[in-house]
């Protein structure tokens, strides 16, 4: 079975799943504002290892992502689906940018906060000026993509959406990784989202 590391923690994938699956079924900190339908980025992930294991660049994330941010290795975990063995490890935006913040708040050792300033805005700046940048055109194109009924309301599953909402939330706050043996186990039957 596929493994996948995200935020750092080991988590079991079946074939053809994609990332947001794996990481909503192990509460791990990402966005998913758009319950999977490729239309809010928030779920956007930085490949630090096996991007050739995952599926190639779709035409949702062709649309939404820059050509700078895929040549940095992001992609949609909505959309990347895993098709290989891996290894595969990732970091979601969500946790990358909890992360520079931290190390703006409380600089590592031998570094200053302005020097951590700098990565944390970097980021800020892609992600605000390069996606919002593309809105309009990208508006357009998701409409006739995912039309007009799942655009306005893109929620596959309300009750799951909330679930998961709340577990990953539930976890952020009480800072707890799981412990051994604890990791989420895909279900046979169980589809992608
Ligand atoms: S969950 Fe919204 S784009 Fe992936």
């Amino acid at each position: 079975m596929p493994q996948v590391e995200i935020n750092d923690e080991i988590m079991e994938a079946k074939l053809g799943e994609p990332l947001l699956t794996v990481a909503r079924r192990n509460a791990a900190h990402i966005g998913f504002g758009c319950d999977g339908n490729g239309l809010c980025t928030m779920c956007e992930c930085r490949v630090l290892e096996g991007g050739d294991q995952l599926s190639p660049l779709n035409k949702a994330e062709q649309a939404w992502l820059p050509d700078a941010r895929v040549a940095d290795g992001y992609r949609l975990a909505c959309q990347a689906s895993v098709r290989g063995k891996g290894p595969i490890r990732v970091l979601t935006r969500v946790e990358e940018l909890r992360r520079q913040l931290g190390a703006l708040l409380n600089p590592p050792a031998g570094t200053t906060s302005a020097e951590q300033l700098r990565p944390l805005l970097t980021n800020l700046v892609m992600i605000n000026w390069e996606h919002l940048g593309r809105w309009p055109f990208n508006l357009l194109s998701t409409f006739q993509r995912l039309g007009p009924v799942r655009f306005l309301w893109p929620f596959n599953d309300t009750s799951q959406f909330l679930r998961d909402t709340v577990r990953v939330s539930e976890r952020m706050l009480a800072g707890r990784r799981p412990a051994a043996g604890e990791t989420a186990k895909p279900k046979e039957d169980e589809g992608g989202s």
